[in-house]
């Protein structure tokens, strides 16, 4: 390890399982003198099933043996079924850290369709959050807002990932739902509310029965996390500690753990 002054302290991404690197891979680009700790809570997963107390703790919890173990920089939320019902909880029990959250893009969707018709995609636990609720009523009461809650998404893009294979039939019946037509207008933006989704969306974009925008707001959120870190002294490319994956089961399965190295991550 080198880097003398530098700031090497990681800046630490967790999501439940693989939706998460849909953060880091925008996050490197904007930050490529950072170092990245991605941790899976995948002993939890999925996220999207959970009753809302007992996840809100399992979070705190998490985190305050994560901080302690790594001392991050800041901590990235990549999820926004973590980040809808946690946010404001995790804020207050480490007000010492800095957090970014992920959150479904209801506010630049509403300011782009046509339509007026938006379908947000999302596990079933942001689908029901008041948080989400709350962005609708704040930023979008002029669009009609259908909130799509899949259960079994999150998984498909999982397999996806690992094996290249997925259930074609499948994926359309999670999407179906988020297709509206209306008066003549149909429904023009889907809103990704959910970082695994990403890395199925050219599959969601084949089966799609007509052609939409599906809002990513990876890169949206690795600008926000650029913005408010501290800058790292000195200039250009610094040898330093690799990028680590960190899993909360303690056991990785060889196929995940080549997916993460696949990701620049040592597993
Ligand atoms: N990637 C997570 C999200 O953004 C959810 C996946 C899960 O259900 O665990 O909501």
């Amino acid at each position: 390890m080198s880097g003398g002054a530098r700031d090497e302290r990681p800046l630490l991404m967790l999501d439940s399982g693989i939706g998460g690197l849909t953060v880091l891979r925008e996050a490197r680009v904007l930050m490529p003198e950072r170092r990245f700790l991605y941790v899976v809570d995948d002993a939890a997963f999925p996220y999207g099933n959970w009753e809302e107390a007992a996840l809100r703790e399992r979070l705190v919890a998490l985190f305050g043996e994560l901080i302690a173990a790594h001392d991050p920089v800041a901590c990235v939320v990549a999820c926004n079924t973590a980040s809808t019902l946690a946010l404001d909880a995790l804020r207050r029990a480490y007000p010492e850290m800095l957090f970014v959250g992920t959150v479904p893009a209801i506010k630049p969707a509403a300011e782009r369709t046509r339509s007026g018709l938006v379908s947000v995609l999302a596990t079933p636990g942001t689908v029901k959050r008041q948080y989400t609720r709350d962005l609708i009523e704040q930023w979008a009461t002029k669009c009609e807002v259908r909130l799509v809650g899949s259960v079994n998404l999150a998984a498909l893009a999982e397999t996806y990932m690992r094996h290249g294979l997925v259930a074609e039939e499948a994926v359309h019946a999670e999407i179906a739902p988020c297709f509206v037509e209306k008066d003549g207008r149909r429904t023009d933006i889907v809103v990704l509310a959910c970082t695994h989704y990403p890395f199925v969306v050219n599959r969601m974009r084949k089966m799609a029965p007509w052609p939409v925008d599906w809002l990513d707001p990876a890169e949206a959120i690795a600008r926000r996390a650029l913005a408010i870190l501290p800058r790292i002294d000195g200039e250009g490319p610094v040898a330093r500690d690799p990028d680590i994956a960190v899993f909360t089961s303690n056991r990785p399965d060889a196929v995940t753990r080549r997916l993460m190295q696949g990701f620049g991550l040592v597993a």
